[in-house]
């Protein structure tokens, strides 16, 4: 069953029925200020971190779900309703819910009036804005009573959710004309306030919420709204709020348009107060009046437009594939700069207080990125390697406000340190900005440290080779890829965190051979690079490690008809055939057969084979079989999932693309398309029901096969899966790679398919490429002609900067 449709040329989801099986969401902002908004107007909004800067307060977990947000109410006689359904859940005549690049539009309809929201945070603007257009579609006057409403948030999203003896007693309020302030602990180590404004004069306003609401009422009944009476209420203290009161007359056809803005400031110490008290408005009256008429909205929403078309005409793909082009064109690439931007800290899975920017996580979501704005990317590279140490390990994560790692989860992740090569490889080869390399790079920025970004990319190679155990395969540490790995952790109180502690460490023997296909794969890269910058010297010392890793996984890592996943602290195998549950697990088969160890010996082949015979179910690739149903210590957190979900053999999709990678190496086109098509979005949408998540965007995890309810996912939007699959189908199934040199053409694809084209601006240039399939094959270039001349192998050359090259390509 479906609860909307695609609708492509607008690029938007459009939610028709508004009791979808979970709130489907969508992300305002993309810079600096950000708002989460849900299909019903639920969500919140925060500048740069959700944790330490949230503007609005929100219900996680909450009865009912989803409750919180920006709310109309409109009272229409006796009739309160909301455009987006809830709060009050008043049938509506009409609904619909269009999430766009970066807006959503939210229309809904009532006993002849339709309210049109239309919510986006401008380009370059710290402040959500909405339009809202009331119109009277009946044949008589309407006068409607339309209360606005928001809840601040007192800035700090954990300690607003628990400090209450504190918190009770700080909050504070402004009131001038059509705008409420919030200025809760402004007066002392704050320099910044939120704002909610509408540009029409307001009959009344409320911004204690008690008295808006009633004690005992809940968002879909506040005494204000439906007794129609404003009570004029001035927080101090408890829980501030802020809500307009407007009177609107409409004559039969007649239109009203009110803006609202909610906006974020910060003031200079020494320009923090207008007087005594008396907080400096003028930065939030400057930010009111660019947005204080239709007009000015519209040009600014324009303009957002403008910039999405701008970012997605970078790589557009024309299949005859409806499903796969709105999968590429527009919402891959989308939900690849909301994983940037957001790493995995806020959505409806993720509480924007837990975790910051995942290291290996935002390596990873560069890949996905940095095509859309490469000087993004460049940035946040050297934020990221800034919190590396100094013998290459590193923070697993880090706040964005203060750019500065975490130390509540610490390091020792040992996957983490490759991601960084990986990540900066992907942004010089789409830029070929080599210049990267020379920059000056802190270690945990510490100043006085600093060393050029290239010394990181050594000490980052060289963490794994000072960290081999007994066999020659890198230590796992905390944890690899798989977080919930725990090989040295043995746990047995409840009250500690897997992934944080680590019982038994010294002497451990656990190994990895996820890092060790990640070392091959990742530190080619490496090696390529110090060959192109013509350090041959350190391009020998990393391939003779290499050559030894490589060798190491044949011997010790092979169980005979997969690659094992790890060594325990004790030595004992870990995925293989010999243990009782978890016999095979993806992540080895998978970084090691896209790195191709043993391919000529028939490893990838025979591992590849086993993943489908073991791993593949109707809904994707789950982590591991059998699923483990006991909890094991010595393995930590992944046995402590039930049966099918999560990192215990749920469909873990982040990793199903190191499968299709590993497929395209052996050139099986029908099967990486198969299992790319099981946990792509839009070619789920169909069973929307089950699936629950939204079917615009990736999601982190669907219930396996051994799962109580298999197909049923969750932890939509914030997942390395976003960027690998993009990375999948653009680089290796269409086959469009950017290289050191140039643009690689390598397509591996079904032998029905005929072929496609896609446009690719690489470099400044656009190459307008046409892949043709006569001979129905699935993978090797047969000829490339580029502007009417053959080129000689399968790499194009890099072409003047604004030049559009034709290129003509026969497999
Ligand atoms: C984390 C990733 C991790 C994955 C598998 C995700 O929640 O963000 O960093 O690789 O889980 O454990």
């Amino acid at each position: 069953m479906k609860y909307g449709y695609f609708d492509d040329e607008n690029r938007e989801y459009v939610i028709t029925n508004p009791k979808t099986p979970w709130p489907w969401i969508n992300y305002l902002g993309n810079k600096d200020f950000f708002s989460l908004i849900s299909n019903t107007a639920g969500g919140y909004s925060f500048y740069k971190d959700a944790k330490f800067r949230r503007l609005t307060r929100y219900r996680y977990n909450g009865v009912p779900m989803d409750a919180g947000g920006r709310y109309f109410y409109i009272k229409d006689g006796d009739t309160v309703w909301n455009p987006g359904w809830k709060p009050t859940k008043t049938p509506l005549d009409r609904y619909e819910c269009r999430h766009g690049m970066n807006y959503t539009r939210i229309i809904g309809e009532k006993d002849g009036v339709e309210a049109n929201l239309l919510f986006f945070v401008p380009l370059d603007t710290h402040a959500e804005v909405t339009r809202l257009t009331l119109t009277n579609k009946s044949d008589k006057p309407k006068h409607l009573k339309l209360f606005s409403f928001i809840e601040w948030c007192l800035w700090n999203a954990a300690t607003d959710m628990e400090n209450f003896q504190r918190n009770f007693s700080t909050g504070e309020v402004e009131i001038e004309g059509s705008a409420i302030y919030h200025k809760t602990e402004y007066k002392e180590r704050r320099n910044h306030y939120a704002f909610f404004n509408v540009n029409v004069p307001v009959q009344g306003f409320d911004t204690d919420r008690e008295t808006f609401m009633g004690l005992y009422n809940g968002f879909d009944e506040p005494d204000a709204v439906m007794e129609g009476k404003p009570r004029n209420s001035v927080a101090h203290g408890w829980s501030p709020i802020a809500s307009h009161y407007i009177e609107v007359d409409l004559q039969p056809g007649e239109s009203k348009d009110f803006i609202f803005t909610l906006g974020y400031v910060e003031n200079p110490d020494n320009k923090k107060w207008e007087s005594k008290g008396v907080i400096n408005k003028q930065p939030a009256r400057e930010i009111m009046e660019r947005f204080d008429t239709p007009e000015k909205v519209d040009k600014a929403f324009a303009d957002l437009r403008k910039y999405w078309d701008d970012l997605l005409a970078k790589y557009t793909v024309k299949s005859g594939d409806d499903k796969l082009d709105r999968m590429v064109n527009i919402w891959n690439q989308y939900q690849c700069m909301i994983t940037f931007c957001f790493s995995r800290s806020a959505s409806f899975f993720e509480s924007g207080i837990g975790r910051g920017m995942g290291f290996r996580d935002s390596n990873q979501d560069l890949v996905g990125f940095v095509h859309q704005i490469p000087e993004r990317a460049r940035e946040r590279i050297i934020d990221i390697a800034s919190t590396q140490f100094p013998d290459g390990g590193c923070y697993h994560q880090y706040q964005p406000l203060t750019k500065r790692g975490n130390n509540d989860i610490g390091g020792g992740f040992n996957d983490d340190p490759m991601w960084l090569i990986f990540g900066t490889a992907a942004y010089i080869k789409e830029t070929g900005d080599f210049s990267i390399l020379d920059e000056m790079v802190p270690f945990d920025n510490q100043p006085g440290s600093e060393v050029p970004l290239m010394e990181h990319l050594k000490v980052s190679v060289d963490h794994v080779i000072n960290n081999l155990g007994p066999h020659g395969l890198p230590l796992i540490g905390r944890a690899d890829w798989n977080d919930c790995l725990n090989l040295n952790c043995f746990s047995h109180d409840p009250n500690e965190s897997f992934q944080t502690t680590e019982n038994k460490s010294e002497g451990s023997k656990a190994e990895s051979l996820m890092i060790a296909g990640q070392f091959v794969a990742t530190g080619r890269d490496y090696v390529d690079l110090c060959r192109t910058l013509g350090k041959n010297e350190e391009a020998d010392r990393v391939q003779k490690y290499i050559d030894e890793m490589t060798e190491a996984v044949k011997k010790y890592g092979w169980d005979g008809d997969w690659y094992l996943r790890a060594y325990d602290y004790y030595g004992r195998k870990v995925g293989s055939n010999d243990n009782k549950e978890g016999k095979i697990f993806i992540e080895s088969q998978g970084w090691c057969t896209m790195a191709g160890i043993g391919l000529e010996d028939g490893l990838v082949e025979k591992s590849l084979d086993s993943v489908k015979k073991y791993l593949d179910c109707e809904h994707g690739l789950v982590l591991n079989n059998p699923a483990f149903t006991e909890y094991i210590p010595d393995y930590g957190e992944i046995s402590t999932y039930p049966a099918g979900y999560k990192e215990n053999a749920g469909i873990f999709s982040h990793n199903n693309p190191w499968v299709i990678i590993g497929e395209t190496v052996l050139g099986r086109g029908e099967r990486a398309w198969e299992y790319y098509q099981k946990i792509c979005p839009a070619y789920v949408e169909e069973k929307s029901d089950l699936h629950k998540v939204e079917p615009y965007v990736y999601c982190q995890m669907t219930a396996g096969k051994d799962a109580a309810r298999p197909g049923e996912a969750k932890n939509s939007w914030l997942t390395g899966t976003a960027a690998w699959n993009w990375y999948a189908i653009t680089q290796f199934i269409l086959g469009i790679r950017p290289a050191y040199n140039g643009l690689e053409i390598d397509p591996c694809i079904p032998k029905d398919w005929d072929g496609y084209h896609v446009s690719r601006k690489f470099r400044g240039a656009t190459y307008d490429i046409s892949v043709r399939n006569p001979h129905h094959v699935s993978k090797g270039v047969k000829s490339i002609i580029l502007n009417g001349n053959p080129i000689e192998g399968n790499v194009l050359p890099i072409m003047p900067e604004g030049s559009i090259n034709k290129v003509e390509v026969t497999l």
